[in-house]
């Protein structure tokens, strides 16, 4: 979204037609007048943003800025109103346009606001997501692998189907001066695409999953629709406004919150006073109310008010932990994160889903944990093996640590803020979909499978309009210690390109030698390379000079501006849920200001 190129229109023809359209709307009902604020607002931004990127596309050639009508003289009686105008116009800013417009086709009540179009696009959405499932439901798969697989679609058919709602529960009920909760929608929005492509990935090639593709289809288009006209409504990115903001972040960063440089846990962990009062105490031992994490999930209350919290003292619980969509606002702490561990050791080599790998999954919004670790223990040659599966949207980790080898962490989807914690793998052990923030983390690199190569990131963004991504910030890279000696003879790498729109920024981290000075690495050959986006700004150590980096399209080096929109700030809209965040310390903008 941010940096991608725009089309040729030239600055003159845009504010020209902005300003012809401006008059036409100003002639217009006087009584409207804060709306059409709002529109000649939303028409502003159209125009500034309605091709960029189309020429991206490889699927569908580019097609040509839609024409407006007062820019022909010869239209006459048969003058369009100004609600199909404006459909018209935030059609025009999206990928899938014939898509949009045929929503449109169908009402017959007059539309009038940008927030109304937006509604009826992600209703269109959700309706074309309930008779996707339907339909899915009907087809009568072959192989007892895609029949599997379509089990795991149904949840994930139901988060789509349920946040699609939301949103659209969201969007509608904003009052006309308020302002849409843009963060909230992005995170869902994005969350139903990448619904979408983990069921699709959960079918082996073939007969199935080209039917499931295809079913799922319109769904996508129009989630990508809805996500490129809230994207006209928010700021535009790298403005001059946008980085005002970040710096006023930065000051109320330095009031009131510690920024938060070292890597020693222990320091913290003395302190166990600042941990809460927990609602309940599992132990080992048996001097807790529990002795599994899972039975003192399953025993929480089906509603309550602020948060539950969950002690877990030192030991290594081995069991399967979901914190559950309907268990919001845990807080799950333990003794440190080398001393209270969730582990597991389910391995896609053995024939479970890397999707049903995870020792632990967290699903429930707004979960916090803190000094925990998370492991899975199958081994390097055990292929995916998921330590920790995140769905969960606003979720923090801070002073953990997940251990594994291929795909250790999954970050699957949503909003995610981790803090001072390590990550350890081989094969693209950080990956997922999701909005994902590491600050201040160690990222151990391990010694791999033979003849292997390592990376750090999978990132899979599947639409260019999903605001998802991955961004190490302040961290750093570097070998664990019994891998230090034989680094030499593997090859690392900082991601490579998992889905087409993959996206990875490194930021003000330390790149260590162990890292091949190209950086990135192909996926499936040219696969990517000109859609994903990589970048990287103000890194240090050994391997951090981009000199030698990869020459693909999509690889960038950030300037400031563009690194600022990749913080917590703008990126997780942090300032909404991160601030004052139960003791979480966050840098909400860059680190060397
Ligand atoms: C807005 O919220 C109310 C309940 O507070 C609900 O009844 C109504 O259906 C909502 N409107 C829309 C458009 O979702
Ligand atoms: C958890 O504990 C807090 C105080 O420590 C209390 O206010 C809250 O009601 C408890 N929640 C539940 C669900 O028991
Ligand atoms: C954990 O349990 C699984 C099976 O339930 C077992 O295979 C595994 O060895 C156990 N791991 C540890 C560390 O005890
Ligand atoms: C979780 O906590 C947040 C912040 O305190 C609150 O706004 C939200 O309503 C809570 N969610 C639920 C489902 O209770
Ligand atoms: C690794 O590569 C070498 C050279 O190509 C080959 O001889 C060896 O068998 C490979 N090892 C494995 C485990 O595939």
């Amino acid at each position: 979204m941010a940096f991608q190129d725009f089309d040729q229109i030239t600055e003159r023809r845009k504010t020209e037609n902005a300003r012809k359209f401006k008059k036409r709307i100003l002639i217009a009902v006087v009584a409207v007048i804060l709306l059409i604020g709002i529109i000649v607002g939303a028409i502003f931004i159209v125009n500034k943003l309605k091709t960029h990127e189309a020429t991206k596309k490889d699927s569908k050639p580019a097609s040509p800025p839609p024409k407006r009508p007062d820019s022909d003289n010869n239209s006459t009686d048969d003058k369009p109103s100004t609600s199909s105008k404006l459909v018209e116009q935030m059609c025009g800013s999206t990928d899938y346009k014939d898509k949009c417009k045929e929503v449109f086709s169908k009402k017959k009540d007059p539309i009038s606001k940008p927030r109304e179009v937006i509604k009826a696009i992600i209703s269109g959405a959700s309706d074309e997501a309930k008779s996707a499932f339907s339909k899915a439901s009907e087809v009568s798969f072959d192989k007892e692998e895609e029949k599997k697989a379509f089990e795991d679609c149904k949840t994930l058919f139901d988060d789509a189907k349920e946040e699609l709602e939301q949103s659209v529960y969201q969007v509608g009920n904003t009052t006309s001066s308020g302002k849409m909760r843009i963060g909230l929608l992005n995170s869902w929005l994005s969350a139903v695409i990448s619904y979408g492509q983990t069921c699709i990935d959960g079918f082996p090639d073939g007969d199935g999953k080209s039917k499931i593709t295809k079913t799922l289809e319109a769904t996508k288009e129009l989630t990508s629709n809805s996500l490129a006209m809230i994207s006209l409504l928010s700021e535009v990115p790298g403005s001059k406004s946008s980085s005002g903001s970040s710096r006023r972040l930065l000051a109320q960063d330095k009031n009131g919150f510690p920024s938060w440089l070292t890597y020693d846990e222990r320091r913290v962990l003395k302190k166990n006073d600042e941990m809460p009062t927990p609602n309940v105490t599992v132990a080992k031992d048996g001097s807790g109310n529990y002795q599994s994490i899972s039975q003192a999930l399953s025993a929480m209350p089906e509603k309550y008010e602020g948060r539950y919290i969950i002690y877990v003292k030192e030991g290594v619980y081995n069991e399967s932990v979901t914190v559950t969509k309907k268990m919001p606002n845990v807080t799950i702490y333990g003794d440190g994160s080398q001393k209270s561990i969730i582990t597991g050791n389910k391995n896609s080599a053995d024939g479970v889903k890397m999707f049903q790998t995870a020792s632990f999954v967290a699903l429930g919004e707004g979960l916090i944990a803190k000094s925990m670790g998370f492991r899975n223990t199958a081994g390097r040659d055990k292929q995916q093996a998921v330590a920790a599966r995140v769905l969960a949207d606003r979720a923090v980790f801070l002073n953990c640590r997940f251990e594994g080898y291929q795909s250790t962490l999954f970050v699957q989807a949503h909003r995610q803020f981790y803090k001072s914690s390590v990550v350890s793998g081989t094969i693209d052990f950080i990956f997922g979909d999701a909005a994902a923030i590491f600050q201040n983390c160690l990222i151990y690199i391990r010694k791999p499978q033979e003849n292997h190569s390592n990376t750090v990131t999978a990132q899979g963004r599947t639409d260019k309009r999903e605001t998802t991504g991955i961004v190490l910030h302040k961290c750093q890279i570097l070998p664990e210690k019994e891998f230090e000696s034989e680094k030499s003879q593997f090859k690392s790498y900082l991601g490579r390109p998992w889905k087409e729109y993959s996206r990875t920024i490194v930021m003000e981290s330390t790149i260590e030698d162990v890292i091949d000075q190209q950086g990135w690495y192909e996926m499936d050959g040219d696969f990517g390379k000109k859609t994903l986006f990589y970048g990287e700004y103000n890194n240090n150590g050994d391997s951090s000079k981009t000199d030698n980096r990869v020459t693909w399209p999509g690889f960038k080096v950030l300037n400031k501006d563009e690194a600022m929109q990749f913080t917590v700030g703008p990126f997780l809209k942090g300032n909404a849920w991160l601030k004052n965040n139960n003791g979480v310390p966050v840098r909400f903008g860059l680190f060397d200001n």
